[in-house]
């Protein structure tokens, strides 16, 4: 079955310490990192890509004896996804989220992502149907439904698209469901509700007086 994973995005953090900024949130129990990359094409905003990542990795090393620990989740708003890869797998990526909308294979590009050693996700914007998932889904890791247009944090949380997930939990009991976008307290038990175990929150968590309380909250919401 699965469980609740709390994946804050780094994209609200403070960019001049992210090393510090990752530190907090995993010691504040966050389950995963996400880290949003941007080319500035598929999406209208530019933020971080491999180098950063590697910094990053660095900063928070993998622990052999431990692989679930540190976990980076990169969500990629890129064009073509095909060509970052590698990189992002040198860099230390865990997961590579693609989007459906940027791709014209999505099956060679979970191959390739696989044969990369990540796991495979792949995320659909708020105008693309679910269905489009449907073929895919045995293959996948984790599927992404964005509660909002993908390029910038601090966006209102779109709760029409909770029947999006909703519909993939019912044919998927044990695929990891994640939602982006404008999760907090008013809005993770609708998402909860709904069906996703795997909830993205950049600014709930990162402007959170406590990250370690904001996280619980979050948690304590997701029961599957
Ligand atoms: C938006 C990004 C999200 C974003 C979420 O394109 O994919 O991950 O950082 O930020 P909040 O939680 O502030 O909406
Ligand atoms: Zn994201």
């Amino acid at each position: 079955m699965v469980k609740a994973l709390i994946a804050p995005s780094i994209l609200a953090s403070d960019f001049s310490k992210l090393g510090a900024e990752a530190h907090r949130v995993f010691e504040g129990k966050a389950d995963w990192i996400h880290l949003d990359v941007m080319d500035g094409h598929f999406v209208p905003n530019i933020t971080m890509g491999p180098p950063i990542i590697a910094c990053l990795r660095k900063s928070v090393p993998k622990d052999p004896k431990n692989p679930g620990k540190y976990f980076f989740d990169c969500h990629m708003m890129v064009s073509k996804p095909e060509q970052w890869v590698e990189p992002i797998a040198k860099a230390g990526g865990d997961q590579y989220t693609f989007h459906f909308e940027a791709t014209d294979d999505p099956l060679k590009l979970i191959k390739l992502i696989k044969d990369n050693g990540m796991q495979a996700a792949c995320a659909v914007k708020p105008g693309t149907p679910v269905d489009v998932l449907f073929p895919i889904a045995e293959y996948l890791d984790m599927a992404l439904v964005m509660t909002v247009e993908p390029g910038f944090g601090g966006q209102k949380f779109m709760a029409d698209m909770m029947p999006k997930v909703d519909a993939l939990r019912r044919k998927y009991p044990h695929l990891n469901i994640q939602v982006d976008g404008g999760l907090g307290p008013a809005t993770i038990e609708a998402a909860a509700k709904a069906g996703a175990n795997v909830i993205v929150a950049g600014t709930s968590v990162f402007k959170a007086d406590s990250a370690e309380q904001m996280i619980e909250m979050l948690r304590s919401h997701v029961t599957l």
